[in-house]
């Protein structure tokens, strides 16, 4: 590194550190673990929401009466699959990237890790501001989304599906090129990107009571939460995840972050990964419930959407309907009769199509 970019690190880190991360460390201040006291404000929300415009798409919130039906309640599907970059993640990265454009900061590059979708969103918008991006991405990634990357300009660097594999890769990129490094999912600008999504739901529908989000890292819910009950505090947020990656239902219980203890093999490759530091406080404190959903389910509701509603979605997305049409949904804490029209978060439609035509034909 030179002493340029050596510099913009340092400056871009005090940018960054406030209330982001740093590297591999995914330490926040003791006191961001204290109620109340979270890593990004409903300011940074509806700074976010003038940021990112440029960037994004106002994502239609759709209706399907066969969905409602099995729901039992009017369902409104917020759909980020059809978002730029086919899924959410741009919202995120368009945030952290632009801000820090605005800021008259231009790194040698941007630097992350991703198994897809961030990596999509960080490529498509570092080219647009002409910044070079280096994608640390799992051997295991779907081709799909390691093409698009690559269609995007970003230079697509493997390592081994592990997580210190990925933070190793990480740092050696990082200390070859410089630049900055984005963490895809607890940098608060990418929270309060990401949260934008709570924000547009509630101004397309403000007689929501309920938000339905599949959770992995947790970036999302967390965003969604804080903007959401800024907005309409008595509003109930659920997280959706599958039983093989219930590390969120998991903390929830224990009231402590706890992965799960064995591999994660899931159709719903978008939320393997453990909830983040920056989004647990958020999640522990207010999100209302964690409603797990099987493979089966999963699988039932992504065909469910191609079928009936005739969106293309990737598995992850599977994992909100599947949620909302489940027995376990109407026994979901805070969820009474009165919560009638549920939001659910269509979160990525980057299907591999050799997946979805198994799923499709059950082959
Ligand atoms: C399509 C899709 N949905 C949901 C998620 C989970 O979001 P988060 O990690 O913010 O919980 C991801 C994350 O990669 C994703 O790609």
């Amino acid at each position: 590194m030179n002493a340029v970019s050596a510099n913009l690190l340092k400056n871009l880190g005090t940018f960054l550190s406030a209330r982001t991360l740093q590297m591999s460390t995914v330490n926040i201040s003791p006191a961001a673990a204290e109620a109340g006291n979270y890593c990004i404000t409903f300011d940074d929300v509806e700074k976010a929401h003038s940021v990112i415009k440029p960037y994004v798409h106002q994502t239609p919130l759709m209706t399907c009466s066969f969905i409602d039906k099995l729901c039992g309640r009017n369902v409104f599907m917020k759909t980020e699959n059809l978002q730029k970059t086919g899924s959410f993640k741009i919202r995120g990265a368009a945030n952290a990237i632009a801000s820090l454009v605005r800021k008259n900061i231009k790194p040698d590059c941007i630097v992350t890790h991703s198994s897809g979708n961030f990596g999509l969103a960080v490529a498509k918008t570092a080219k647009h501001f002409n910044i070079p991006a280096y994608i640390v991405m799992p051997s295991n990634a779907p081709e799909c989304k390691k093409n698009t990357v690559k269609s995007y300009g970003g230079v697509v660097v493997e390592c081994s599906p592990t997580e210190k594999a990925r933070m190793q890769k990480v740092k050696s990129v990082w200390v070859e090129k410089g630049g900055c490094f984005i963490h895809a999912s607890q940098t608060a600008e990418v929270i309060s990107g990401h949260a934008t999504i709570g924000f547009e739901m509630l101004k397309q529908n403000p007689d929501l009571d309920a938000i339905v989000v599949p959770v992995g890292s947790g970036a999302m819910i967390s965003g969604i939460t804080i903007a959401a009950k800024h907005i309409k505090p008595s509003i109930k947020i659920y997280a959706a995840e599958p039983e093989k990656a219930n590390d969120c239902y998991l903390s929830k219980c224990n009231s402590h972050i706890t992965p799960v203890d064995h591999p994660v093999v899931t159709i719903a490759d978008g939320v393997k990964v453990t909830i983040g530091e920056n989004a647990w406080p958020i999640i522990r404190d207010l999100v209302d419930d964690v409603i797990t959903v099987s493979e089966e389910q999963i699988i039932e509701a992504t065909k469910l959407v191609w079928e009936r509603a005739k969106l293309v979605i990737e598995p992850t997305s599977g994992v909100g309907i599947a949620a909302i049409v489940s027995e376990k949904f109407s026994k979901a804490k805070g969820m009474h009769d009165d919560v009638k029209n549920i939001g659910v978060v269509l979160c990525g439609g980057n299907a591999d199509v050799g997946t979805v035509a198994k799923i499709l034909t059950g082959v």
